[in-house]
């Protein structure tokens, strides 16, 4: 039997390095295990902001715990996308404790943004531009003045109306937001693309290696956009996925 230890909000983790069960029920709740040693009371894009920082702590934290290969891919391929496009300003949504770019030798404009303080101030002590983001967080640049938003394993958790409603305005007619898809079920994909789509985003999705209905997403307020962004999407993806 594993022992999981009490982190605070109903999120557990396992004490020591053992795999536990898929399902755990503690005090007649099922907890779920996510990222293999940590577990949830509720699917991620339910879990509240406190919640979801007690999660990537615990994340940051046993980092050795966690098996890195599919996140290097997925941020590699969203990095050579980007790349590909030449963007003059970039948002990167949840940084966490890896930013995918450094500060050196930039070629835009980079604003790193997290609901994590710690993140936000990791972010910056690395030199670079990063603010605090979530529910009602205005962003402080003005209307289409952002290319690219890039968001690293961050979809599957919650984003609040607010936070697309900013994102949207921030983003340039032409541009895009590039980010992967897992964990979700098929009921709350199909209400964050309805989610972008009131918010006049078209999107196209790719399946993605790694299981779990691992998906990338692209999206653009600009059909004829989208799909050159997608071109170059669909050559990185190659046969590769
Ligand atoms: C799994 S970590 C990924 C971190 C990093 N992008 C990577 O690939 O390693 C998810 C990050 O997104 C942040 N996050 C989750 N939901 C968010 C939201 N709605 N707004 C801003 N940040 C969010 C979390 O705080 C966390 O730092």
């Amino acid at each position: 039997m594993v022992k999981l230890v009490h982190a605070g909000d109903s999120i557990y983790f396992v004490a020591d390095a053992s795999l536990g069960p898929k399902r755990y029920e503690i005090d007649g709740r099922t907890y779920e295990r996510f990222m293999d040693f940590i577990y949830l009371p509720a699917p991620t894009e339910e879990l509240t902001v406190a919640q979801t920082v007690i999660v990537n702590t615990l994340r940051h934290r046993y980092r050795r715990r966690v098996e890195w290969s599919l996140n290097t891919y997925v941020r590699g391929l969203l990095c050579r996308i980007n790349d590909q496009l030449a963007p003059a300003s970039v948002i990167e949504l949840g940084v966490g404790f890896n930013p995918l770019y450094n500060s050196f030798a930039l070629q835009f404009e980079y604003l790193c943004l997290d609901l994590d303080e710690l993140a936000v101030t990791a972010a910056r002590g690395r030199g670079l531009r990063a603010d605090l983001f979530r529910d009602e967080s205005k962003l402080s640049m003005p209307d289409n003045a952002v290319d690219a938003i890039l968001a690293a394993y961050v979809l599957h958790f919650a984003l609040s109306a607010n936070q697309l409603d900013e994102l949207a305005r921030v983003l340039s007619p032409e541009g895009y937001l590039i980010g992967n898809v897992y964990r979700r079920s098929a009921v709350s994909r199909a209400a964050l693309l309805a989610s972008l789509q009131d918010r006049d985003f078209f999107v196209q999705s790719r399946r993605l290696r790694g299981g779990e209905g691992h998906e990338l997403w692209i999206a653009s307020p600009d059909a004829r956009s989208l799909a050159g962004i997608t071109r170059v999407a669909d050559a990185e993806l190659g046969g590769a996925t």
